[in-house]
């Protein structure tokens, strides 16, 4: 019987969040098609062995590139659903992807690369800032345009920021001392990669999730930098001595930091200190929740992804 599911293409699928999205589609048996550069596979051999098992889980791999409008109209006009999972220097050339999507004519859902804040309800400095607002330019450009969307406000990546514990600019958990911005109360959302995947894929083709913000808010992902120093804690038995750093000082420490780390501690302000993952409610004129909308999902949680550094 021929598949009913939604055909998706995934430009930047060779991407850090664009991998999970790719193997996602592929797992919920979509036809999945993906866009990659000539010159990718020769330039990185881990990016040759994952186009390799892209392949072999059944995913058709389409050359192109953002700066060749044929090759992603000639795509794009293959499919329902595109995704854009381009890396932060390539978001404004996203406005060539809406002009594919015009001309092509047929898509019935596009999701620009977000995968991050809200950008229209974030109180993030610079140089963050600069960085929201293309994406949030880019939301303009396909209303303007009437092309059905859906953004996917995932917040952080498990993988980004649990190694750390959530410290500002470490990789591996602290061994004896935590640096807390702010008070350490604000709420924070943290996602594993591969439930990014799920639920995005779970909302190309529903009508719920049409011309709407979807938000990654799983209740259990949810914790301050304090809790989820405690959870820490209780998991290694442990006592951490916690330091608490001003915004005031937190914001000379990022006009202060060189490129990009000075990106990562804005955007670390935005979430720890401001509060933007969770400090507004999602309305039904603008959104809807991941964990409200697909309950089936067994989503892994903070608490269960900790166990990987212990
Ligand atoms: N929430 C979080 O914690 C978090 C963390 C990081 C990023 N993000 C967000 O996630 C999104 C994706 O970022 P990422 O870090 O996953 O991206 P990334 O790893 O930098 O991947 C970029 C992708 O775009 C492709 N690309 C680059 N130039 C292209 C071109 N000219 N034509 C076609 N494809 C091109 C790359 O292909 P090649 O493989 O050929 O280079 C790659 O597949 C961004 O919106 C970013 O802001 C969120």
């Amino acid at each position: 019987m021929a598949s009913q599911k939604s055909r998706i293409l995934v430009i930047g699928g060779t991407g850090y969040i664009g991998k999970f999205i790719v193997s996602a589609s592929a797992r919920a048996g979509n036809p999945t098609f993906v866009l990659v550069r000539e010159g990718t596979a020769a330039a990185d051999p881990a990016k040759a062995k994952l186009v390799e098992d892209f392949k072999a889980s059944g995913v058709t791999v389409v050359h192109g590139d953002l700066n060749d409008h044929r090759s992603l109209v000639n795509a794009i006009k293959e499919v329902d659903v595109v995704i854009s999972t381009v890396g932060g220097l390539q978001l404004g050339d996203q406005i060539k992807i809406i002009a594919a999507i015009k001309e092509a004519g047929n898509v019935k859902r596009f999701l620009p690369s977000e995968f991050g804040n809200d950008v229209d309800r974030s109180h993030v400095v610079e140089p963050a800032n600069s960085i929201f607002a293309i994406k949030a330019q880019i939301r303009r450009a396909i209303e303007a345009e009437n092309i059905p969307y859906t953004y996917v406000v995932s917040h952080f990546f498990a993988g980004y920021f649990l190694p750390s514990i959530g410290q500002a600019g470490a990789v591996s958990p602290p061994t004896d001392k935590f640096t807390i911005l702010g008070d350490g109360n604000a709420k924070v959302v943290f996602n594993y990669e591969e439930d990014i995947g799920t639920y995005t894929i779970k909302a190309v083709d529903d009508p719920r999730t049409l011309n709407k913000i979807l938000y990654l808010r799983p209740a259990a992902n949810i914790y301050s930098h304090n809790e989820l120093i405690s959870l820490w804690e209780r998991k290694t038995g442990k006592k951490f001595e916690r330091t608490y750093v001003s915004e005031e000082e937190f914001l000379k420490q990022i006009q202060e930091a060189p490129l990009p780390l000075n990106i990562v501690l804005a955007i670390h302000h935005s979430a720890f200190v401001k509060g933007d993952h969770t400090n507004f409610e999602i309305e039904e004129s603008f959104g809807v929740e991941a964990t409200q909308l697909y309950p089936d999902v067994k989503y892994t949680t903070v608490d269960e992804y900790l166990n990987r550094f212990l």
